[in-house]
């Protein structure tokens, strides 16, 4: 057969039989799906509300880098920080970040600089950020 020859003209018995076949073939699947359709439909939608709270509570690493961006000036590249006075943020534990950034934020930890940095931060800028900072794994070395 010639690429572009229409496969109906070509061999028209094997594609009625094909026809035949693949119509015996969906009335079994189309009774079987009318009585699992809704048990189907159940899981499924179970599944995408499970992907759906995950994700939302899932923190947003990319945007947590972004935001990152403006931290490492002074917090060091990734976190790690060779300022006097400013702490690495690096691998801390995520909780700790985003509670400190919020007491920051809230003013109930004061500093200058920080409550300055963290004033225009949402909830979710916090998670997001301290989620980026906290993937980073340290390793413990003796000088
Ligand atoms: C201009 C410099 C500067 C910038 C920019 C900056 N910080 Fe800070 N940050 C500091 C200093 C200084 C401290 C120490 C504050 C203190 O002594 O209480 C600090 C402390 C912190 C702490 C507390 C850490 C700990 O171990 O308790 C967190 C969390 C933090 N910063 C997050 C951030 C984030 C996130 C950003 C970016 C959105 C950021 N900082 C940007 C200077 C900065």
């Amino acid at each position: 057969m010639m690429p572009g020859d229409d496969p109906e003209v070509a061999c028209p018995e094997q594609s009625r039989q094909a026809t035949f076949f693949a119509g015996i073939v969906r009335v079994p699947i189309y009774l079987l799906s009318l009585s699992t359709m809704k048990t189907v439909s159940l899981i499924a939608a179970g599944l995408f509300c499970a992907g759906l709270s995950t994700s939302s509570l899932a923190a947003d690493l990319k945007a947590g880098g972004k935001t990152a961006q403006s931290c490492m000036m002074c917090h060091g590249d990734n976190g790690l920080s060779s300022m006097p006075g400013t702490p690495s943020l690096a691998g801390q534990p995520e909780t700790y970040l985003a509670s400190q950034l919020r007491q920051f934020r809230d003013g109930k930890r004061h500093n200058e600089v920080m409550n300055v940095i963290a004033k225009p931060l949402s909830d979710a800028d916090i998670d997001n950020v301290s989620a980026y900072f906290a993937q980073f794994e340290i390793d413990l070395k003796r000088r």
